[in-house]
This record gives structure tokens, sequence and C-alpha cells, in this order.
């Protein structure tokens, strides 16, 4: 079974098109749990145009609530942004090598380069009892040090299989499956998580061939699939592929 969390981050953006709070985003988050999601997530940049750092802390308290439901927190771990996370100490962070103005997510830390920086900003977020993921490429070259960075799991970047899925999937999934039984053999104390383009379509054939990911965080397709189905159907429908 693999937890699914809400990135709840395109609902922000729609209220802050307006500067209202139009939607409530904790209600909407209050709705993704009780309609069964198991965590929220949200990606607060630089610019604050989806989610913003002062919807942290009434996000935290509101998955607080429930039991064995989780806050996660994405983001590039600038020094405003480790402040702002420890203050508010989700279950999860997710530290991304976004640039400040990325439109989205594109790739992984390469943690050969980046060793020194994720293994003292890693051992901080610990410090604060928070655990760490980090998102990855399926290459194995990036991905040298995770031992010595010490992260509690990695986020395997999705975009690539996404992408190519439709036109084969068992080669989409290819790299995947290698990187995960890498990491698993060399590092097995090391958990997964996924994201980045997963939707209804992709995500069976994903959770099927990788089969100890413990959490996929998705947004943008489930949002868009609330267009089609509404929020209780769609949430219902991730729940029927990650439950499995
Ligand atoms: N994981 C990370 C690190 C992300 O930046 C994003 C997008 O904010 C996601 C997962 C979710 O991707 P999507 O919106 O395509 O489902």
């Amino acid at each position: 079974m693999t937890a699914l969390s809400v990135n709840i981050n395109k609902f922000a953006l729609v209220r802050n098109a307006r500067g209202a709070n139009v939607p409530d985003i904790i209600n909407i988050s209050k709705k993704c749990l009780r309609y069964g999601a198991d965590g929220i997530t949200v990606h607060p940049r630089p610019d604050e145009r989806h989610a913003k750092f002062s919807d942290l802390l009434p996000l935290k308290k509101l998955v607080s609530e429930y039991e064995n439901k989780e806050f996660n927190i994405e983001g590039y771990p600038s020094e405003n942004f480790i402040e702002k996370v420890i203050s508010v100490k989700p279950h999860q962070v997710t530290l991304v090598p976004d640039p400040p103005g990325a439109l989205t997510s594109s790739f992984g830390w390469d943690c050969q380069k980046n060793k020194i920086f994720l293994t003292d900003v890693v051992k901080e977020f610990h410090n604060n009892k928070i655990r760490v993921s980090l998102f990855v490429n399926p290459s194995k070259e990036t991905l040298e040090n995770l031992d010595i960075i010490e992260t509690d799991r990695v986020e395997l970047y999705t975009y690539d299989y996404a992408h190519n899925f439709l036109k084969n999937k068992s080669e989409a999934i290819k790299s995947y499956v290698e990187v995960s039984q890498f990491i698993q053999s060399e590092f097995p104390e090391i958990e997964f998580n996924a994201g980045h383009d997963l939707n209804l379509e992709n995500l069976n054939f994903f959770l099927e061939s990788i089969t100890n990911i413990k959490e996929v965080s998705i947004g943008h397709a489930l949002i868009c699939d609330t267009f089609e189905f509404g929020l209780e159907k769609t949430i219902k429908k991730y729940l029927e592929i990650t439950s499995k």
C-alpha cells in the first residue's frame, strides 16, 4: 500500500488569482483528508505564486488533527525555506534543487556535486525531527553519496516515466526499476517516494513495477481530474490504485 499525498499548489494558484481566500485551501485539504487522502503536500516557491509560507502553519495544524496523516513541504533549501520549515515542523520535507523562478521541478539532485551542502541541510532537519526526502533522477550516477548524506527517503522524479508511458511503458519504467534496485542494495535503509506527472492512467503500472513506494505526491493531474469527476470521486479513484 502506498500513501497518497495530494499536492494542493494548484488550488492555491487559483486562490491567489483573485487575491481573496477563494478557494480556501484549508477547507479543500480537510476534504481531501476526509475523503481518504493520506497527506497534504505543498511547494511554497520563493515568489509564493502557489502556496504561501503563511499557509504552512494552518496546514500543519489541520493535518495534525488526523491520526496517521502527514504534511509534506517541498522546496529548495534556501535559508528562508529551512527556517520556515523548521518553525512549522512538518512530518516530511522534500528537498528539490529548483532554481528560484522554476515553472515546476524539472530535475533531481546531483548528490555527488551537492554532497556537503545536502549532508548539512539533512542534519539540520534531523536535529528538528523532520524526515527528509531528496528529489532524485532515475540515474545512478547522481546518487553516489546517499549514505553519507543520510537522507531518509528519495522521491523518484517521474516526469520521464510519465512522458514515455504511452509510447512504451516497459521502456519507460526501466531506469526507475534499475535505480530503485540499486538504492535498495547499496543503501537498504532508504525508503522511496515518487512524484511528478503521475495520473490515473500511468500510476498503476508504476506501483506494480516498483512495489515498495511509500508515498506518491500528486497535484496537477489530480486537480485536472476534479473538473471531470469532482474532488471526492477523484480522490477515491487514486486511492483505488494506491491501496491495492
Ligand atoms: N514532487 C515534486 C518535487 C514537485 O515539485 C511536484 C510538483 O509541484 C510534484 C511532486 C507533483 O507533480 P504533479 O503536480 O505533476 O503531480
